[in-house]
């Protein structure tokens, strides 16, 4: 069977996609599955086997820059670059029996590249269109949590046209300080601040005006950041939970990607039992309130007095190095290759 690997993209986390790809495409037995791989390059352009696996042996194995150079919430008028085109170049060429989209974040995360899937007609890893729309999008995804009985962090939402509406004075009330700003679609932290201060506040809203047109403002949970990995479709199950301990003020892009002590990963996490099984019950509640298909990550944070909070929902969460998808689940007794193998069969099954 031909597995097509979708990889890079115009999105902030274009760097993040490649350390992915890279692992997966290792990963995958080649004796089983043909690997083909799609790479997108920053500007949106699709490359096939060959031409695209320049991408993967771009030299940054530890340092994984963002990618500043794009434009990905706007669709710019008059602007004619048409990624379909070079898609479906690309898919028709190779008649795949399964995609691996392994975009991260918009236009790849986001339910775009999945419409394009489904109407290719071709079976791929992960969330369809609307789980994958929702997870992208904080805010939605946040009142759906909400409204199946979840706990979320409190916040307030803006959009570009109401801008000018946005106090300091009223987000303090609200929210309390510190303030997370976040614009509601991004990912690995782009765009996200924590601040104290009127004039961090403002900075830190034109920050995440430049990666979206709504911004979303939350109050700070204070707790431990944990993790859970969920995997499957009409039955999924939950990994065995993992534990961010961030070294700097919070677990920002910096940390998880640049910083050399940016962040330590405990997995698992030192959790008592009953908690973790708690945890494990909402990941999957929160996979199915969302729409979920085949993985995602649910992030949390766990209060001391052990309320259960929400972060995120990541529906094609990371698979570099030191990504805690896989890990996760490497402790609960599945390995990467079988993991990977496992995603494939579920998005043909
Ligand atoms: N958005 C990054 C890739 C993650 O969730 O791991
Ligand atoms: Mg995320």
């Amino acid at each position: 069977k031909k597995v097509g690997i979708i990889f890079g993209g115009k999105s902030a986390e274009h760097e993040v996609s490649l350390q992915s790809a890279k692992n997966i495409v290792e990963a995958i037995d080649k004796g089983k599955y043909d690997v083909v791989l799609i790479g997108i390059d920053k500007e949106g352009k699709w490359h096939l086997n060959d031409q695209s696996s320049y991408l993967l042996h771009e030299e940054n194995p530890k340092l994984i820059q963002l990618n500043k150079s794009n434009d990905t919430v706007a669709i710019i008028p008059g602007e004619r670059d048409n990624q379909l085109i070079h898609a479906s170049n690309a898919i028709q060429i190779d008649q795949l029996d399964a995609v691996f989209p392994i975009v991260h974040g918009t236009l790849g995360e986001d339910g775009s590249l999945q419409g394009m899937l489904r109407l290719a007609n071709i079976p791929f890893v992960g969330s369809s269109v609307l789980g994958s729309s929702v997870c992208m999008d904080k805010d939605i995804a946040k009142r759906l949590l909400k409204a199946a009985g979840i706990n979320v962090a409190k916040g307030l939402v803006y959009s570009k046209a109401k801008k000018q509406q946005i106090s300091y004075s009223y987000a303090v009330e609200q929210l309390s300080t510190p303030i997370f700003i976040k614009p509601a679609n991004q990912g690995s932290s782009v765009g996200v601040s924590k601040v104290t201060t009127e004039e961090e506040f403002y900075k830190g809203i034109e920050e995440a005006f430049q990666y979206d047109h709504k911004v979303i403002l939350e109050e700070n949970i204070i707790g431990r950041e944990i993790e859970c990995s969920v995997l499957g479709n009409a039955a999924p199950k939950a990994s065995l939970l993992g534990e961010i301990l961030p070294q700097s003020e919070f677990y920002s892009y910096e940390s998880k990607y640049i910083d050399e002590k940016g962040a330590e990963l405990a997995i698992p996490a030192d959790v008592p039992k009953e908690t973790t099984e708690r945890v494990q019950e909402v990941a999957i509640r929160a996979f199915e309130a969302l729409a979920c298909e085949g993985l995602a990550r649910v992030d949390f944070f766990i209060t001391e007095d052990e309320e259960i909070y929400v972060n995120e929902v990541n529906t094609l969460p990371g698979f570099t190095k030191i990504s805690m998808y896989p890990k996760l689940w490497e402790v609960s007794g599945l390995p990467y290759k079988e993991l990977i193998h496992t995603l494939i069969e579920l998005a043909i099954e």
